[in-house]
């Protein structure tokens, strides 16, 4: 069983860009953890911990963007539950490239914990607003 499952009818946006971005980032923090649970080189590991979070915060950058764009009331406190993740997965890999090569469980666990919650208590949030605004743009699709 996978570490993290993204479920569509749990954690969808109606947004295809954005439910892909989740999914990319679950997909990067279960290669991360399936990685560390075998104990690959630090290498190994560096290169798909460095995955992890790009795929995070450009994620981070294209949500933000949207929001901006249309001119979403719960902007500045998103924004800044991205900044403080952005900055403690940021630490996290830092420590980790001066350490042993060892991730520790603790932010393996972090991590899945906040992106569970974030998706359910504050990206679902945005989905009304991003997807009524959108409508006229064709952002939307199918949904
Ligand atoms: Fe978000
Ligand atoms: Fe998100």
């Amino acid at each position: 069983m996978a570490f993290v499952t993204f479920e569509k009818k749990n954690h969808g946006v109606k947004n295809k860009d954005l439910d892909e971005q989740h999914q990319q980032i679950f997909d990067a923090v279960n290669a991360l953890y399936d990685a560390a649970m075998k104990q690959k080189d630090k290498k190994t590991l560096t290169k798909l911990f460095e995955n992890l979070v790009t795929s995070t915060v450009s994620h981070f950058v294209a949500e933000e963007k949207l929001m901006q764009k249309y001119e979403y009331p719960r902007y500045a406190t998103h924004k800044k539950e991205h900044d403080d993740l952005t900055k403690q997965i940021t630490d996290m890999l830092n420590n980790f490239i001066k350490g042993n090569g060892v991730v520790a469980q603790t932010h393996l666990y972090f991590i899945k914990d906040w992106l569970y919650k974030h998706i359910v208590q504050s990206d679902l949030l945005y989905v009304d607003h991003i997807f009524y605004h959108s409508l006229d743009t064709s952002q939307h699709r199918d949904q």
